[in-house]
């Protein structure tokens, strides 16, 4: 028993494993995002006695006694700050790296209040975004800077929706606090886990595609193809304009279905979920199969 601070109180781990699993699975703290598990990628990212550290790298054994604070462990001023400078920079789109560049700026700015952007950078050197470019989360650690020094958050008028305004994104708060959730943040008794298959080509015509084999594996409750989407089979930010998954007889540009499957038991439904060898052997083999048999061909 391995016995730490999260966010102010006092937590008690029964078993070691990686901090990011037991701040998800037993805290439900859907904040600490699990974008690698192997320490790449810093979604991850909590304060462990004003330092911060990739979750998944430290183990509970490693922890007795240590403070850890997630964003859900934010002050209320804090979080405003936070959200309105991310908001206000336009810092966030998918919004699944923010919370983890979120710990990176409070770790920053509690040490230094008026920091450099060269200095910024090296506080965000080991997160990745792979949707803003980091510009905007620069600016949005420069803006927390600015009020956190000054004591107070600008009046933000109604937002103005015209072609060429500026506006704080209508889902900035839950993305910036880490309450939004993503599909590995739902949790629900007796859930089946979902793959998706996506083809080796990266244009392509699908001619048939045969499930049978993937349908027989063990453990699958179901294979689902375009067929099985009710209504509208297509998505898009701006115009509905993609598959969701590639019909029959259309252009192939990514996802070809998707495998249902119960797991066996907790580790196997997390390594389904986040890619680890198992999840790549159910999907590559049935990947495999259906590659030989599905008739997609590369045009
Ligand atoms: Fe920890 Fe990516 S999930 S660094
Ligand atoms: Fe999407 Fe950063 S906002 S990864």
């Amino acid at each position: 028993m391995y016995t730490f601070l999260v966010n102010g109180k006092v937590v008690t781990a029964h078993k070691k494993q990686p901090l990011l699993r037991f701040l998800r699975d037993e805290l439900h703290l859907t904040s600490v995002k699990d974008g690698c598990s192997q320490g790449a990628c810093g979604a991850c990212t909590v304060i462990i006695d004003g330092e911060t550290y990739k979750s998944c790298v430290p183990t509970t054994d490693m922890l007795e006694g240590r403070n850890i604070i997630t964003v859900e462990g934010l002050t209320e001023w804090e979080s405003r700050v936070f959200t309105y400078a991310y908001g206000e920079a336009g810092a966030v789109q998918c919004g699944f790296c923010i919370p983890g560049m979120v710990m990176c700026t409070k770790a920053l700015l509690d040490k230094n209040p008026d920091p450099t952007d060269e200095e910024i950078k090296y506080a965000l050197r080991n997160n990745y975004c792979r949707c803003t470019g980091y510009v905007k989360i620069i600016a949005a650690v420069r803006i927390a800077a600015q009020i956190l020094r000054s004591g107070r958050i600008p009046e933000k008028g109604a937002d103005d929706w015209k072609l060429g305004s500026r506006v704080h994104r209508l889902d900035v708060e839950e993305k910036v606090l880490g309450y939004g959730k993503y599909p590995d943040d739902y949790e629900l008794e007796g859930m089946c886990y979902g793959s998706a298959l996506r083809s080796k080509y990266p244009r392509a015509r699908v001619l048939s595609i045969d499930t049978s084999k993937a349908r027989a594996l063990p453990g699958v409750v179901g294979v689902f193809t375009a067929e099985d989407i009710p209504g509208q089979n297509k998505i898009g930010h701006i115009k509905h304009d993609q598959y969701t998954m590639i019909p029959v007889w259309n252009m192939k540009f990514f996802l070809l279905f998707t495998i249902l499957k119960r797991p066996r038991h907790r580790m196997h439904q997390r390594c389904l979920m986040r890619k680890r060898p198992m999840y790549r052997h159910v999907n590559m083999s049935a990947g495999e199969m259906l590659r030989k048999q599905s008739g997609v061909r590369s045009m």
